[in-house]
C-alpha cells in the first residue's frame, strides 16, 4: 500500500495500490507525495525490480520522478479542455492506468517520455555521475556533410550536446519493467508500445544547436551540438497520436496485436494503440474512473471539445460572475520601480450544470 498522497488542502489521505510501473513512478512523481525519495527507503514494501532498481540507481529515482512529473503537467496542458483533464488528484486516477483506452495509451506515453526527457537533462546538467553531455558526435573526425551550415563556414561539433540514448535506455529500464513480466497479456504488450512510442517522440525529434565564433557577427567558425525537443513539442506530437491512435487486439498466439477493422495499416513505432473504447467522461462514474464535467469551466462560444454543447454533454451550462485582484495602471519609475495599482476584473464564467 504505497504511497501515500496528501491533498493541497492537508485535509485528506489517499492510498494507491501501485499495479505497475507506470502507477508507481505517477504516483512518486505526484508533487503532492510528501518526499519522493521516501519510496526507496521502504523498499521491503516495493516489488522485486522496483526495488533493485531503487537501490542500485538511487539518483536515477529522483530524476525519474521528476520526468513523471513533467509527464503529469504536460498531460494536463493538454486535455485542459477535454472532458477527461488528465486531474491526478482524486481517486479515479489510478483506474484510467488500468485500463487499454486511448487515455492511458497517452498517459504511459507522456510519462515515459517525460522520464527519458529529465533524466537526458540531467545528465547535460551535470547533476548525474553516470552520464554527461552527448559526445560520440565530437569523436567523429569530419561532420556529416549534410549538418548545418554546410558548405558554408566551417563548423564542428562541440559544446554540450543531449544524450538521449542514455535516457532512453533509463526510461525503458524503470518505465517498462513491471510490464514485461508478463508479455503474453495483451495489456502488457499495449503499455510496452506505448512507453517506446513516448520515448521515440523525444528521441526521434533532436534539433540542432549552433553558436558562431569569429569577429562579432562573422561567424567564421561554427560549433553544432544536438538538442532534445521542447517538451512542449513532444506533447503536441503524442496528442496527434492520440487523435489518430489505432485499435487493437490479441492475435491467437497471445503474444502479437493485430489492428482491428479491414483495411487498417499497421500502426508504426510512434503510434498509440487502445484495444477498448473510452467511455464518454460525461458523468461520475467509479468504475471507469470518471470525474465526470459537473462544474467545469466551458467556452460558450467554442464550437470544439472545449465549447460548452462538448463539454457538458447536452446537459447546459450557468454563467457565472468571478471577480479577482489583477495589477493594473503600472508605472515604472527612475530607476528602477514598478508600481501598480489593485484593479477588481470581472469576469464571465460558463460552467457545466
Ligand atoms: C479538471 O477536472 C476536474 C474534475 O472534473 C476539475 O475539478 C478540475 O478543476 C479540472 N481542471 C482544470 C484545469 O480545468
Ligand atoms: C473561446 O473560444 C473562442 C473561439 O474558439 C476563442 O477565440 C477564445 O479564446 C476562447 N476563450 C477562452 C477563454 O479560451
Amino acid at each position: 500500500m504505497l504511497p501515500l498522497y496528501q491533498s493541497q488542502l492537508g485535509l485528506f489521505f489517499i492510498l494507491l495500490c501501485p499495479t505497475n510501473s507506470i502507477s508507481l513512478w505517477w504516483a512518486v512523481g505526484n508533487p503532492l507525495v510528501l518526499d519522493p525519495n521516501s519510496i526507496c527507503r521502504k523498499t521491503t514494501r516495493l516489488a522485486g525490480k522496483q526495488a533493485e532498481l531503487c537501490q542500485t540507481q538511487p539518483q536515477i529515482v529522483s530524476e525519474v520522478a521528476k520526468g513523471a512529473r513533467l509527464g503529469v503537467r504536460e498531460c494536463q496542458f493538454q486535455f485542459r479542455a477535454r472532458r477527461w483533464n488528465c486531474t491526478i488528484h482524486n481517486r479515479h486516477f489510478g483506474k484510467i492506468l488500468r485500463q487499454d483506452i486511448r487515455e492511458t495509451a497517452f498517459v504511459y506515453a507522456i510519462t515515459s517520455a517525460g522520464v527519458a526527457y529529465a533524466v537526458t537533462q540531467a545528465c547535460s546538467m551535470g547533476e548525474l555521475l553516470q552520464c554527461g553531455c552527448e559526445n560520440t558526435l565530437r569523436r567523429a573526425a569530419v561532420p556529416p556533410a549534410a549538418g548545418p551550415g554546410a558548405g558554408a563556414a566551417t563548423w564542428e561539433w562541440g559544446g554540450c550536446g543531449d544524450d538521449v540514448e542514455f535516457g532512453y535506455d533509463k526510461s525503458k529500464q524503470f518505465m517498462d519493467a513491471e510490464s514485461k513480466k508478463a508479455q503474453s497479456d495483451i495489456k502488457s504488450l499495449i503499455d510496452l508500445h506505448n512507453n517506446e512510442a513516448g520515448r521515440l517522440t523525444v528521441k526521434n525529434y533532436m534539433r540542432t544547436e549552433c553558436k558562431c565564433h569569429g569577429l562579432s557577427g562573422s561567424c567564421a567558425v561554427k560549433t553544432c551540438w544536438k538538442k532534445m525537443p521542447h517538451f512542449r513539442e513532444v506533447g503536441d506530437r503524442l496528442l496527434d497520436r492520440f487523435n489518430g491512435a489505432f485499435k487493437v487486439m490479441g492475435g491467437n498466439d497471445g503474444k502479437t496485436l493485430i489492428p482491428v477493422g479491414h483495411n487498417i495499416k499497421q500502426p508504426d513505432k510512434q503510434d498509440l494503440i487502445y484495444s477498448a473504447e473510452s467511455p464518454d467522461f460525461c458523468l461520475p462514474n467509479r468504475r471507469t474512473g470518471s470525474p465526470g464535467t459537473r462544474g467545469r469551466v466551458c467556452n460558450g462560444t467554442a464550437m470544439d471539445v472545449s465549447g460548452c454543447d462538448l463539454l457538458c454533454c447536452g446537459r447546459g451550462h450557468r454563467d457565472q460572475t468571478v471577480s479577482f485582484q489583477e495589477n493594473c495602471q503600472c508605472r515604472f519609475h527612475w530607476c528602477c520601480v514598478v508600481q501598480c495599482n489593485q484593479c477588481t476584473v470581472r469576469k464571465e464564467l460558463s460552467i457545466c450544470v
